[in-house]
């Protein structure tokens, strides 16, 4: 036990959307591993939100099958059993203010004091949701978990920052970017600047191209309605790959704390280059069937898959390409930052450093080595280490999820995304996906279980680079 989880018998975890497929997923599996690892401490009351009709019995009977799904630890009916006990499901359409009333009283009745609302529903709800809890007391004073993307659009998002801000104090606001939480992202620093054979190379001189690729094998699922209004660009990229992105290319913080890391990323959001030539920089795709799956526009012209070469202008990476890319119902789930070394002399294989993140944790290190015997050839030594191939790494490590819910009832803000971050983020994808627009760029069509559209090859081979996979 690590005792950081303590939350007081009074403090209430309420989730609004209890009935998504977040909460299902990744919400109460990661509850259950937080009440497995801590169970004397972790005391908190938790109240889901949902519109369907059930029973708290039926809702804690379907969660245990979720739980014997996907938590991170081992199912034990009795654990479960005990983290039941403090769940309770409240019926309410909680677009409806009047509704409120009636979970100020449940909150009343259970004694409740102190909050942390987490908001694991469209952001176009968000607002909707504070208006109703000014009428729940005491709510104003409790903290907020707001899932991404956080509004759709700069616009949005400024506005629903202001409105977030007017109600609940700026330091109880916790916007969740969960990549932040996984452990391989966490270990991009300790990569980069513990080790001096990377740290002295990371940059445009001795690199050729940096790649970040987000690819997943599912489709939209259950969450047409929502992805339909966002697309690649919004649900993955916006956050998930420009907080790694800017890891990759930060300088090395001055101080370990979070807050001068949040700056080193901000000036590199800040030098990121709006693309000259949409057309050669930036490929969008949907994948075949996509129009056809359940709450999507027959006629969508949503993204599923984005592929982007971004320019980072400073004086490190003045001219080195970052290729990212990400989307759904690929040939494979895979996350991983490869970074592809200049060649040292031509006819020779480039050196490749591949920071895995999932499925599997690892470092992949690709280099020269003479083919042993009396041959000089030259061959390519594949160093593969896998972290969480180990089981004791895997009990070990918490799932992201996990570690931000944590911290959040520590009060830790620091994994966290803060306001300029999304505020600048959005600015540059508004700007990317209206010049793709305005340019009659295609939205590339690509069949499921593939490596997504041809033209995101080409869009590395016009420049003699290729996907690492
Ligand atoms: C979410 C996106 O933020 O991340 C989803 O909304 C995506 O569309 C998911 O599937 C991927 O998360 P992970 O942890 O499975 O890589």
């Amino acid at each position: 036990m690590n005792g950081g989880l303590r939350m007081s018998r009074k403090q209430t975890f309420t989730i609004f959307g209890g009935t998504g497929d977040l909460t299902f997923r990744k919400l109460i599996p990661a509850l259950y591993n937080m009440y497995a690892a801590e169970k004397d401490e972790l005391c908190a009351q938790v109240v889901i939100i949902g519109r369907r009709d059930y029973t708290s019995e039926a809702y804690r009977e379907l969660a245990r099958g979720w739980v014997e799904k996907f938590a991170r630890l081992h199912y034990k009916a009795e654990v479960y059993d005990e983290l039941a006990k403090r769940i309770t499901y409240y019926r309410m359409d909680f677009t409806d203010e009047n509704a409120y009333g009636g979970l100020d009283e449940l909150y009343r009745e259970r004694g409740v004091e102190e909050h942390i609302f987490y908001f694991a529903v469209a952001p176009r709800f968000f607002s909707t949701i504070v208006r109703g809890l000014k009428r729940v007391s005491g709510a104003e004073g409790g903290k907020v978990v707001l899932e991404k993307p956080f509004g759709e659009n700069l616009a949005a998002a400024a506005s629903l920052n202001q409105e977030m801000e007017a109600f609940f104090k700026a330091e109880n606001i916790y916007r969740i970017d969960h990549y932040l939480g996984k452990e391989m992202v966490r270990n991009i620093q300790t990569i980069r600047f513990a080790n001096p054979i990377f740290s002295n190379v990371w940059d445009a001189e001795h690199i050729a191209c940096v790649q970040i690729s987000a690819l997943e094998e599912v489709g939209v699922e259950t969450r047409g309605g929502y992805y339909d209004h966002s697309g690649a660009l919004k649900d993955m990229m916006q956050n998930h790959l420009f907080q790694i992105l800017t890891i990759v290319a930060m300088e090395q913080p001055g101080s370990p704390g979070v807050e001068d890391m949040h700056q080193e990323q901000m000036k590199v959001l800040a030098s990121l280059r709006i693309m000259d030539d949409t057309a050669s920089s930036m490929v969008l795709g949907q994948y075949e069937g996509y129009r056809g799956e359940a709450s999507v526009n027959p006629d969508s012209g949503t993204e599923t898959y984005a592929a982007l070469r971004l320019f980072v202008d400073n004086e490190r990476w003045r001219g080195m390409p970052f290729y990212i890319r990400t989307g759904k119902k690929l040939g494979k789930r895979e996350m991983q930052v490869a970074v592809v070394f200049k060649s040292p002399a031509p006819g020779l294989e480039q050196n490749i450093l591949n920071i895995k993140i999932q499925p599997t944790e690892g470092v992949y290190l690709q280099f020269n080595i003479k083919k042993p015997g009396e041959s000089d050839d030259i061959i390519q030594a594949k160093m593969d280490f896998c972290q969480s191939c180990s089981f004791i790494n895997q009990m070990n490590t918490p799932e992201a999820y996990e570690r931000l819910i944590g911290a959040c009832f520590r009060g830790e803000r620091s994994w966290f995304s803060q306001w300029d971050q999304i505020e600048t983020s959005w600015k540059y994808v508004d700007q990317i996906r209206e010049k793709y627009h305005a340019e009659g760029c295609a939205l590339h069509s690509y069949e499921p279980g593939t490596d997504g559209p041809a033209a995101a090859a080409d869009l590395l081979a016009r420049y003699e680079h290729e996907w690492f996979d």
